[in-house]
């Protein structure tokens, strides 16, 4: 365990915000969660930054996750079963899989994070979740003080969001996951347009998890901004889910409108179409802008402030609102 005091949180959240904190734990294993006591300051667990905007100093304990691990727990001639601890990088993990040739993750390459923070916010790409191979989350409880697991049902997963966002919030600490993958009978998710639209354009018919690992990286490089170059947090805000009497009226208007049908007669509209609409692609704000190649993902141009980055999201949702009726609601975690 490793403390450091009053330091800038710039290198440790993607969008690059200078804000301040007074105390960082770094923690390495999980022994040292029983150990830590927080005499009941606020907490935030960091994982790779890539997903929260500090509008603010943080005046708390951010708790640092470092915790590394990853092993194969159970194998079958089908199957094999990986315990993940929660400060390894998603995207290697993901590329273990591939070098493996198993078969689940490879639509999520590329994203950007820790794996600790995948189950939070049921991490999503290219028509799948990490809910879809999902078996357990195991975490430290601050309040019982004890190390506890909820199997997949139990986390209440739903689009971006899991009981890790709602009842848990601010209470535990992930320290692994487990994930089951496919050895044999590969089923793959091609559906997403993006995808089979590149299958077609190189000719792909024989794929294989790294095959398609590959053209995820691809589609995400053309439009997705590098958060190592630009600060960004990927997707700023949800597409939003609307009802077909809503929908309806939308098309009447917009007959171009993209969008998704999901489960019990409700759609999902592309919120980056709905921004782009609005005349928002490109537009800037001290600083901040709606990125050029995909409007649903703010950067930090030039030397943004938290504050003008959060400006910016308001202009937005107020303007897709003046337009469509419909509030987007932001993705990302803002402090
Ligand atoms: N579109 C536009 N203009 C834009 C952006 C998108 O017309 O500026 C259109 C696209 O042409 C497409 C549709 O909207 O027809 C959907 O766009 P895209 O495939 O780029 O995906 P998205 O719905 O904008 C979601 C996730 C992304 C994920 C992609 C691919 C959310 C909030 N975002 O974006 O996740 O990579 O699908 O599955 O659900 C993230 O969460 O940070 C993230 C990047």
């Amino acid at each position: 365990m490793k403390i450091l005091k009053n330091l800038s949180l710039l290198p440790y959240n993607t969008f690059k915000i200078n804000a301040l904190a007074n105390e960082m734990v770094v923690i390495e294993n999980d022994n040292e969660l029983e150990n830590l006591h927080l005499n009941q300051k606020p907490f935030l667990v960091l994982g790779g930054g890539s997903n929260i905007l500090f509008t603010k100093n943080f005046d708390g304990i951010i708790l640092k996750n470092e915790i590394k691990g990853k092993a194969i727990i159970d194998e079958t001639e089908e199957e094999i079963a990986l315990n993940i601890k929660s400060g390894e990088n998603w995207h290697e993990i993901v590329m273990w899989s591939v070098e493996n040739n198993w078969n689940g993750i490879e639509n999520l390459a590329l994203i950007p994070g820790t794996v600790g923070a995948a189950p939070v916010q049921n991490i999503g790409a290219y028509g799948v979740e990490i809910k879809d191979v999902l078996q357990y989350v195991r975490f430290y409880n601050f309040e019982t003080r004890k190390f506890e697991q909820l199997n997949n049902s139990e986390c209440q997963f739903g689009y971006r969001d899991s009981i890790f966002k709602r009842s848990l919030k601010n209470k535990i600490f992930i320290t692994d996951i487990g994930i089951k993958l496919k050895k044999k009978n590969h089923h793959y998710k091609t559906d997403y347009g993006n995808i089979k639209d590149e299958l077609k354009k190189q000719n792909i018919s024989e794929l294989s998890p790294r095959m398609i690992a590959n053209i995820v990286i691809q589609i995400r490089k053309s439009k997705l901004p590098d958060p190592a170059e630009i600060g960004n947090a990927g997707s700023f805000f949800k597409n939003p889910e609307v009802s077909e009497e809503v929908l309806s009226k939308i098309k009447n208007q917009f007959p171009n409108v993209i969008y998704f049908p999901t489960n019990e007669n409700r759609f999902k509209l592309a919120a980056g179409w709905m921004i782009e609409q609005c005349g928002l692609r490109g537009f800037e704000h001290k600083g901040a802008a709606v990125h050029t190649r995909q409007a649903l993902v703010i950067i930090n141009k030039q030397n943004a402030t938290g504050e003008s980055i959060l400006e910016l999201a308001q202009i937005i949702i107020e303007k897709v609102y003046q337009t469509f009726g419909v509030k987007l609601e932001p993705e990302v975690n803002i402090l």
